[in-house]
């Protein structure tokens, strides 16, 4: 159940922190796929974290001071509409259900929005993010610099409200925390069936459409991204998502899947074999960048900052390849040439939220790696990505491999939100058995 409560205490806090001026933070557009045809229509997310509003064409304007106002913007009732495409709130309506102060037609914001900004001291309004809406704030503000002579300002200053807004959203309540444990639990299910389902001669499509089934079975709206389904070589393509290649005996099977529930993202990796069997090779690789998983997760608690589970993952890695007889030298030396990128060339993980790459600073202001705090949602992602190559023992060739695993920060350490999910070799040949 969406909290709205949750929605309110945000606005709230958001005109706290601006204390005087205006906020506009207006939704996503609805796009055209080809002529009257859409595609599915996904909100703003910092619209909706303020929000929980859904409705495309809406507008949310905060005015913060000493009587902090809360005003939506939004489609009319309209019962011909309504017929052809659905239930919408309307004004009246939206203003009661979501708790707004006050709430007005979407057609009424040209008129309004000049007086609404008059003489206010600042504007809050994330620039540059949709050249349609800036041409039309900026519409407003030159409304009301043609009437200085009557005494009207326009706010002189611009605050990128999103700034504000990242560090509110890194943060997650303990409602958000349920819905991303759901998140993560229908995500894991789905990477369980999809062992179980996976056979050679199947395609990845196949294996795709067995996650898309478990998401909506389970009410999540829609994945969280494009699903990576990757058979053998295709898995050391990092963003592949052609998913039309049959799969083969002894091939791995990595796929990269999650699913938005509510609005956040879970976000999972599991690789595996399609043949219920890791090779030794396979088994070799995997059990590194499990090590090296698992030496990263150790990291992931309020005593470390953002790098640290990158950095426990690295070392972890680099040993693995010289021991693997995939990189030369000592382990100083491969960290300081960046020879591991051959096989390793990308970060960690990233913050995990209402965007899969979530909102939220890396650095601190004086350019340091962040704290890790309670309360931060992270995701841990190593992996090794072998290409046939002259300086690579042919039997890892066309191995690639991810773990991916979604981590809140809690005042003792992590914990894996994700785990449903099995990943140890014996798990999940154990499951692929069954
Ligand atoms: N699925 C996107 C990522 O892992 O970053
Ligand atoms: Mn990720
Ligand atoms: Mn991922």
């Amino acid at each position: 159940m969406v909290n709205l409560n949750e929605f309110k205490t945000r606005r709230q806090k958001l005109m706290h922190t601006m204390r005087d001026g205006i906020a506009i933070i207006p939704t996503a557009p609805e796009l055209i796929r080809n002529r009257d045809s859409h595609y599915p229509y996904r909100f703003d997310s910092y619209f909706y974290y303020l929000t929980g509003f859904k409705e495309p064409e809406a507008v949310l304007v905060l005015i913060a001071g000493v009587e902090p106002k809360s005003i939506l913007f939004c489609r009319d009732k309209d019962v011909e509409r309504e017929i052809w495409d659905g239930f919408r709130y309307g004004a009246d309506a939206a203003q009661a259900e979501f708790g707004f102060d006050e709430a007005y037609s979407f057609k009424q914001l040209d008129e309004l929005m000049p007086k609404l900004l008059a003489n206010q001291s600042k504007l809050f309004y994330s620039l540059g993010a949709d050249a349609v809406w800036d041409a039309r704030v900026t519409a407003w503000l030159n409304q009301i610099k043609a009437q200085v002579r009557n005494g009207t300002s326009a706010p002189d200053e611009i605050v990128d409200v999103r700034k504000m807004l990242d560090e509110m959203r890194l943060y997650k309540s303990a409602y958000e925390i349920d819905v991303m444990r759901c998140s993560a639990k229908i995500a894991a299910g789905a990477h369980k069936r999809a062992m179980q389902k996976v056979r050679a001669g199947k395609m990845e499509y196949e294996i795709e459409a067995e996650f898309l089934h478990e998401f909506y079975r389970k009410g999540s709206q829609a994945p969280a991204y494009a699903s990576i389904v990757a058979g053998g070589a295709n898995a050391c393509t990092l963003h592949y998502n052609a998913n039309n290649a049959a799969l083969k005996d002894g091939d791995l099977l990595l796929i990269d899947a999650g699913c938005e529930l509510d609005g956040y993202a879970s976000d999972i990796t599991r690789t595996f074999p399609v043949n219920g069997q890791f090779s030794a090779a396979q088994k070799e690789v995997y059990e590194l960048v499990l090590s090296a998983q698992a030496a990263a997760i150790a990291q992931v608690n309020p005593q470390s900052h953002w790098n640290a589970p990158h950095d426990a993952a690295l070392d972890v890695l680099v040993q693995g390849f010289i021991d693997l007889k995939l990189c030369q030298g000592s382990k100083d030396a491969v960290l300081e040439s960046g020879a591991y990128r051959q096989f390793y060339m990308h970060r960690t993980g990233h913050w995990l939220g209402l965007d899969v790459h979530d909102a939220g600073e890396y650095k601190d202001k004086a350019g340091a790696w962040r704290k890790l705090d309670a309360g931060m949602m992270l995701t841990v992602e190593p992996g090794c990505y072998i290409r046939p190559a002259d300086n690579v023992p042919e039997h890892f060739w066309n191995i690639g491999i991810r773990i991916e695993d979604d981590a809140l920060v809690t005042e003792s350490g992590c914990e894996i939100i994700t785990a449903d999910a099995p990943k140890t070799v014996a798990d999940i040949e154990a499951l692929m058995r069954s």
